[in-house]
């Protein structure tokens, strides 16, 4: 039976200091407890238990904690994930998957997100082996599997590189670091790296810039991870570097629009409650895409390419979807 808690569960979070006899530590919030072993993470909740290979279960939870729950739903696989609530969160079994919900097998706890964090965060940096580094591409990192050894925490707590300023102008902090210490990726080899002619009217020498987007992304060392790289108001336009699958499916909780700027992605697109499958989606560089607000989706790169992810940070959009005063979708032809 499904379980919803009103109120935050004042978080028993338990990180057992005794590691298993694989060398990795259990953790336990609210009525969940995780464990994980050579090769899976296993998810026991009131009832029953869910079980994820450990490097899905791993690339899933490096981008809920990289990303603070994001929007909407963080759906780790069909069955477990996150439902930002920003501020609290909750963290569900079979929530948003027809047959679990119609067996009533379905279980939700709500957290205060900063407790959920915590855990989720504690457990990222236990269970990931050194030589994985959840954020690469399947090619570009070791395996996540076996007997405990190692860390790899350099790669978990990786800061996005901010500019302090448009990228290029005197004073910017992330411009030489961009070009001195990230090469261009192994799959970006045709990226020109030319930079655009500035001609600035006398006086504005200084003040005016350009730079290649192109050859800045190209140097990305991580996929499926978007960077905001202009925020005007609510608009936020974040550029990444995707290769091989998103780690989540992610429900929408408000429209987003896709950019493709370079290759080709597929998107499988299901229906956000049941997860009924709604369209199959494949963008060619140049393509644009409203994502419906009613919709959970999940991407296929088969070669490195790049996207732009649009995203409206508007705080009262989720209720006023859920209350139907917006239409799920941007556009009507
Ligand atoms: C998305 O869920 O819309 C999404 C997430 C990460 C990406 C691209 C798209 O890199
Ligand atoms: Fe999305």
């Amino acid at each position: 039976m499904a379980t919803q808690t009103m109120s935050p569960s004042k978080a028993a979070i338990i990180a057992n200091p005794v590691a298993n006899p694989l060398g990795y530590q259990t953790f336990a919030i609210g009525s969940f407890r995780f464990e994980r072993d050579q090769y899976f993470a296993h998810i026991h909740y009131p009832g029953n238990q869910h079980i994820m290979p450990v490097d899905a279960f791993l690339r899933a939870l490096m981008r809920d904690v990289g990303w603070g729950f994001f929007y909407g739903t963080v759906n780790f696989d069909h069955v477990f994930g996150t439902l930002n609530h920003y501020g609290t969160v909750e963290m569900f079994i079979g929530m948003f998957n027809d047959a679990f919900r119609k067996a009533h097998r379905d279980f939700v706890e709500n957290f205060d997100s900063p407790d959920l964090r915590k855990v989720f965060e504690a457990m990222l940096d236990d269970w990931t082996n050194e030589g994985f580094d959840p954020y690469a591409a399947p090619d570009e990192t070791g395996l996540a599997y076996g007997r405990k050894h190692g860390s790899n925490t350099k790669a978990l707590k990786r800061q996005r590189m901010v500019a302090t300023r448009m990228v290029g102008l005197p004073g910017d902090l992330g411009y030489r670091t961009d070009i001195d210490g990230y090469p261009v990726n192994r799959q970006f080899t045709d990226v020109p790296q030319d930079l655009p002619e500035i001609h600035a009217a006398p006086g504005f020498e200084g003040q005016v810039h350009a730079f290649n987007m192109f050859a800045y992304v190209s140097r990305s060392d991580v996929t499926w991870n978007p960077s905001v790289v202009s925020c005007v108001h609510d608009s936020q336009f974040c550029a990444t570097t995707e290769e091989h699958a998103l780690p989540i499916m992610h429900g929408n909780d408000r429209v987003e629009w896709f950019i493709q700027a370079t290759d080709e992605i597929i998107w499988d697109v299901d229906d956000k409650n049941t997860g009924a499958p709604r369209a199959k989606v494949t963008m060619k560089a140049g393509d644009v895409a409203a994502m419906p607000a009613d919709i959970r989706h999940k991407g296929y790169s088969p070669k490195r390419s790049m996207l732009i992810v649009w995203e409206n940070n508007d705080a009262a959009l989720p209720r006023m979807y859920s209350r139907g005063e917006l239409k799920p979708h941007p556009v009507e032809f």
